[in-house]
């Protein structure tokens, strides 16, 4: 069991933990699948979260069991059509969007030190931290380009923990998606949970008000 005086990093995932951005995505994905004529359900709405834009597409489309309609060139033509739409709602963001007490978490892990990073399979991150005026305080974010597989494989986690400096085991992660859970305790780090502890049960700590994050709760939870 990791102690938390071991931890030395914090490597975050983006959308659903610092900003509402995981509901734009699903706007975006539901109007997708309606044209597509596959249902939309909560099941498909939680697979969904941490998945790549690629693999998030596959899983609508086998949803449906439409997997075997459509062609790479057709898919990519769906997959670019979500992301405008996604764009879209991107623009309207700004720093009054950071979710509740994150912003002053970020702050509290510069002030004792701690390293950061952020592990998101979005390729719109950089653009949603400068959005919400978060760039300087990430000046490390894997790009989800040069990663051979997405979550729930552990490889983004372990990156964002590379790029820091740090071994996967001083690290926590922080997700709000299973799959992302999954990663962060496939690559040995502490996983941190943000949403229901119905629905992410794997993870090590859950907090469902993100104003609850902070250093003293953290180290509580550890020391359970
Ligand atoms: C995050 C979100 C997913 C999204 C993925 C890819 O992991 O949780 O919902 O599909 O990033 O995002 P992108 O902006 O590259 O399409
Ligand atoms: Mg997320």
């Amino acid at each position: 069991m990791t102690k938390f005086a071991d931890i030395k990093g914090f490597v975050f995932d983006l959308d659903g933990v610092i900003t509402d951005t995981a509901q734009f995505h699903t706007k975006a994905w539901s109007k997708l699948a309606d044209q597509l004529g596959v249902k939309w359900s909560d099941d498909l709405q939680n697979g969904l979260k941490g998945l790549s834009r690629m693999d998030s597409l596959e899983l609508i489309l086998k949803t449906g069991h439409k997997e075997n309609d459509y062609s790479p060139a057709e898919k990519e033509k769906l997959a670019t059509q979500k992301n405008d739409l996604y764009l879209q709602f991107v623009q309207t963001i700004t720093p009054a969007d950071i979710f509740p007490g994150i912003k002053e978490f970020l702050d509290e892990l510069n002030q004792h030190g701690y390293l950061m990073s952020i592990a998101s399979a979005s390729k719109n991150a950089p653009t949603v931290l400068s959005k919400l005026g978060l760039t300087d305080y990430f000046e490390h974010v894997v790009d989800p380009r040069t990663l051979t597989h997405g979550k729930p494989d552990p490889e983004i986690f372990i990156k964002a923990a590379e790029i820091i400096g740090l071994k996967p085991e001083q690290c926590i992660g922080l997700e709000d998606a299973t799959a992302g859970i999954a990663g962060i305790n496939a690559a040995n780090e502490v996983s941190l949970g943000v949403g229901s502890p119905d629905i992410l049960t794997e993870a090590d700590m859950v907090f469902e008000d993100t104003n609850n994050i902070t250093l003293a709760n953290i180290e509580a939870n550890m020391n359970k």
